[in-house]
């Protein structure tokens, strides 16, 4: 049985009181902090830079889990991690030559993520996979908060921990989008440990409630 960490996206909490929701989902068990990066070319929105993730650092114990969605993810890179990242996960369709990147990456000083789109097959990434620690696969397509969770990326999902098994080495399996107390049954069974949930978490009646029993799915179902 695998350990399940959630991994709370500040996207959905409450950007008035960000620090007060932050410091609630770490209470709450949240082990991870999703911060989502958006530069309106590699995704149509925008949202932050490093200076929020340097201001969120002090209030925080939580792994800063980075996700650029940008398009010149290694020209950024070096802010994020000295502003308090702990993962930084990039697109493998933002970069050009995935290997170079994971050693930047621990180059800096932090762990590194490599991140696919729906659209993307898991089979394109296979060879790059022991040069990172968190694969994330996106359940919605990226750049908004609050989609539906796409069930064809389940295969996905099961495809990459089966190849990932096959290494002798962790690597976490993230996903992110549309996910929730309702249906995170479905990327925790095909094999994902680590659960990104933004809307079903911040603008929840009971956040840490949502929380939990994501974290407990594990020990309660399978
Ligand atoms: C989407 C972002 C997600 C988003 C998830 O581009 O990468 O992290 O915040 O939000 P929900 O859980 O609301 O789909
Ligand atoms: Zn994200």
């Amino acid at each position: 049985m695998r350990k399940i960490i959630i991994s709370p996206s500040i996207l959905a909490a409450d950007i008035m009181a960000l620090g007060r929701d932050v410091i609630s989902s770490e209470k709450a068990g949240a082990q991870y902090l999703h911060i989502d990066i958006m530069d309106g070319h590699f995704v149509p929105n925008l949202s932050y830079g490093p200076d929020v993730v340097k201001a969120l650092r002090p209030i925080s114990n939580q792994v800063f889990d980075v996700h650029l969605m940008i398009s010149d993810p290694l020209f950024y890179a070096e802010s994020f991690a000295k502003a308090g990242a702990d993962i930084i996960t990039v697109h493998y369709e933002a970069i050009d030559n995935p290997i170079e990147v994971a050693k930047k990456l621990h180059s800096l000083g932090v762990k590194a993520g490599l991140s696919i789109k729906p659209k993307t097959p898991a089979e394109e990434i296979f060879e790059y996979l022991p040069y990172f620690d968190l694969i994330l696969v996106m359940t919605v397509e990226p750049g908004f908060g609050g989609q539906s969770y796409i069930e064809e990326m389940n295969d996905k999902i099961a495809v990459l921990r089966a190849e990932i098994d096959k290494l002798d080495k962790e690597i976490d399996l993230e996903v992110d989008g549309g996910i929730g107390p309702k249906n995170v049954a479905m990327p925790i069974s095909a094999g994902a440990n680590v659960i990104v949930s933004g809307s079903a978490v911040f603008k929840a009646e009971n956040p840490a409630q949502a929380i939990a029993d994501m974290k407990a799915f594990n020990n309660n179902v399978l």
